[in-house]
């Protein structure tokens, strides 16, 4: 089967190609599945650059998620009943950019029939990090502001439009002016531009001075600097990425003073923690929200196997405007 390939970590244009290697084998508990499609996502970039949290083993083939049809069960109950179905597929193990990939049946999602492969591709890890942070982790109460840097990027405006289904407020940060217009349009209580001025005075200014009790950031550098600084007093920020790849500053009088919490949030981390019947419940609000359109991504491109150096550069551009997919296969193939 093709594959799409890495034997040393860096530039992911640089160092991936498509190969012909052998195909899985389940083991018990596990499915082979046929691939369809698969987003580029930050993660897989970084993975691929080695500043990712977990390291490749070499050689490697990337791909945390993406929408297959189940072709094969290793054994076991769960992998027989998700036989032929097609399934959302998380792979902790990585794998997903080839024909073919293995994963535990547990990590098969069914998707609905009426949501496109494009967007079951995306089922996982923008839309439950998404719903988690705000909803589980962060708890926002309706009327609250919400402050979120790297708006305009797909789980950025899952946000807007979760806040717009929850009743909280999402103040939004961007780097681009041209997407105010766009993020107001989704629902957005107020977008801020960084170039502007700093964050935390934007954000003063919008909230009579009290700043906000919750935030997230993916950025961290100078932004996230900036988002922590605009906590009020109990604030709480989740930074969920490295988006800049430069560290935050953090002045120790901050945390006295004012009682703020600054935490890190990894979903695969989250959810190891998490329940069988905890995860379903999730998955199944992630279907219905997917469904409804609240988590929808937006697609700037899909691009085959074969392109996948081309595909990869498109996704690391700035400004790219929705995800970047690989389409794999075809339904009925
Ligand atoms: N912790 C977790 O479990 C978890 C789970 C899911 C996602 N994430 C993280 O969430 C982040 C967003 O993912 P995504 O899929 O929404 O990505 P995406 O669609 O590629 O969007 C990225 C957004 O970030 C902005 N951005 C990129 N670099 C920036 C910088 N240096 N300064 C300011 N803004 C910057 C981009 O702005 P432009 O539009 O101007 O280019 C874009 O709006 C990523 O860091 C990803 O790793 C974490």
């Amino acid at each position: 089967m093709k594959a799409v390939v890495f034997d040393r970590v860096g530039p992911p244009a640089e160092v991936l190609s498509v190969r012909d290697v052998p195909r899985p084998t389940p083991g018990r508990g596990e499915v082979l599945v046929r691939m369809l499609a698969s987003p580029i996502n930050p993660s897989d970039l970084m993975y691929i650059a080695g500043r990712y949290g977990l390291r490749p083993q070499l050689p490697a083939t990337p791909g945390f998620e993406g929408v297959g049809v189940v072709e094969a069960s290793g054994g076991g109950l769960l992998g027989w009943i998700r036989k032929g179905k097609r399934v959302a597929v998380i792979n902790d193990r990585v794998g997903n950019w080839g024909e073919y990939t293995v994963t535990t049946a547990r990590q098969v999602i069914p998707v609905p029939e009426e949501l496109p492969d494009e967007q079951a591709a995306s089922f996982f890890v923008n839309p439950a990090t998404a719903v988690v942070m705000t909803t589980d982790v962060l708890r926002v109460p309706p009327g609250e502001w919400l402050l979120q840097s790297a708006a305009g990027g797909a789980l950025g405006k899952m946000v807007i439009r979760l806040g717009k289904k929850n009743g909280f407020r999402t103040a939004n940060v961007v780097r681009r002016p041209e997407q105010v217009e766009e993020l107001a349009q989704l629902g957005a209580d107020a977008v801020l531009v960084e170039a502007d001025g700093p964050i935390d005075e934007q954000v003063k200014a919008l909230t009579n001075g009290a700043g906000v009790k919750y935030a997230v950031d993916p950025v961290g550098g100078k932004t996230g600097s900036e988002v922590i600084a605009s906590l009020g007093a109990g604030g709480r920020c989740l930074l969920y990425g490295s988006l800049s790849d430069e560290a935050i500053t953090l002045h120790p009088r901050k945390l006295l003073s004012a009682a703020i919490r600054v935490e890190g949030f990894w979903l695969a981390d989250w959810a190891k923690r998490q329940s069988i019947p905890r995860m379903l419940r999730l998955f199944r609000r992630v279907r219905a929200l997917m469904t409804d359109g609240t988590l929808r991504s937006d697609i700037a491109a899909t691009y085959p196997l074969d392109r996948v150096s081309e595909a990869v550069t498109h996704a690391a551009a700035p400004g790219k405007g929705g995800k970047v997919l690989l389409r794999i296969g075809e339904r009925g193939a």
